[in-house]
């Protein structure tokens, strides 16, 4: 696996993939990474026969400064991993030259950015369409994998990629659960045990919905059982729940007709420094 930690090595390594005639397949990731980023690396390896990994702690889609320096950094056991999967390429840039001095460029999808949970989390779409783009330029591969337990971002890059005609496809990976069902997430490991046994209930909620829609209850009623199955557990702090209509991210009402989304977003830990932990899914009538 060839490390890069410039552009233009990761470029000079992707003409070679190329200049061989062939495919490459994008993982974009901000380490410490778990078995979920190893089942979007699986699925680019099985469509292309070169993938190429980023790691990359983005400065630009966090607000507070405490969430960013918390943010688990594990390069070795990163690389490690990337290796055994067999990943071809890795690009560690720094990040004066991702955002070059007096760069002044940003990229937003101006909708689906500043719903949901861009409310809570302003800019932070911006951040992540920003990079995302960047990351595109710099690697320009055939498609780019990402989870659909961020469903709102993977919607974003969508839409983004789809309106600015980037020449690549993005693909949507189901979320990667531990045995109980707690979605994989780096912010895991941040979770007291404790925190990390209660934190199943985001998984819990979602079984109850899909139960639910199941007896054909209306949406309303869904939404009720989720907050009501959160708000059971106490070390939960319930910060959203969004219940919407795939794609377009506009909220679901009434009777399910088809699909709907869920998405959840629920706090643990210390009020002066949350972990901040999001779960989905599609459910069905
Ligand atoms: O999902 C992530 O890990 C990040 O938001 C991404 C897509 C790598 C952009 O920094």
């Amino acid at each position: 696996m060839q490390v890069c930690r410039s552009i233009s090595d990761i470029r000079a390594a992707i003409a070679g993939f190329r200049a061989a005639g062939d495919t490459v397949g994008l993982v974009t990731t901000m380490g410490a990474l778990h078995a979920g980023h190893m089942a979007l690396v699986m699925a680019a390896k099985t469509a292309h026969a070169r993938v190429v990994a980023t790691i990359f702690v983005n400065p630009t889609q966090f607000g507070d400064p405490k969430d960013l320096a918390s943010y688990p950094r594990t390069e070795d056991a990163d690389l490690a991993m990337l290796r055994d999967a067999g990943v071809d390429a890795v690009l560690i840039p720094d990040a004066r030259e991702i955002y070059p001095e007096s760069d002044e460029t940003i990229v937003e999808t101006t909708r689906l950015a500043n719903v949901l949970h861009g409310l809570v989390r302003p800019g932070h779409y911006r951040g992540v369409a920003t990079v995302v783009t960047k990351l595109f330029n710099i690697t320009q591969p055939d498609a780019a994998y990402f989870g659909e337990k961020d469903y709102q971002q993977l919607q974003v890059i969508k839409r983004m990629a789809r309106d600015l005609h980037m020449p690549l496809d993005i693909v949507g990976i189901p979320t990667v659960r531990e045995p109980d069902g707690l979605a994989m997430s780096s912010r895991n490991v941040r979770l007291t045990e404790d925190d990390r046994n209660a934190a199943v209930v985001l998984s819990r909620a979602l079984d109850k919905a899909q139960t639910e829609a199941g007896r054909g209850v209306p949406i309303d009623r869904i939404d009720q059982a989720l907050r009501t199955t959160i708000n059971a557990e106490p070390r939960a702090r319930l910060r959203a729940v969004d219940i919407v209509e795939p794609a377009t991210l506009a909220p679901a009402t009434g009777l399910m007709k088809g699909p709907i989304a869920i998405m959840l977003s629920v706090e643990f830990g210390p009020s002066d420094n949350p972990v901040m932990l999001i779960d989905q899914r599609e459910i069905t009538p």
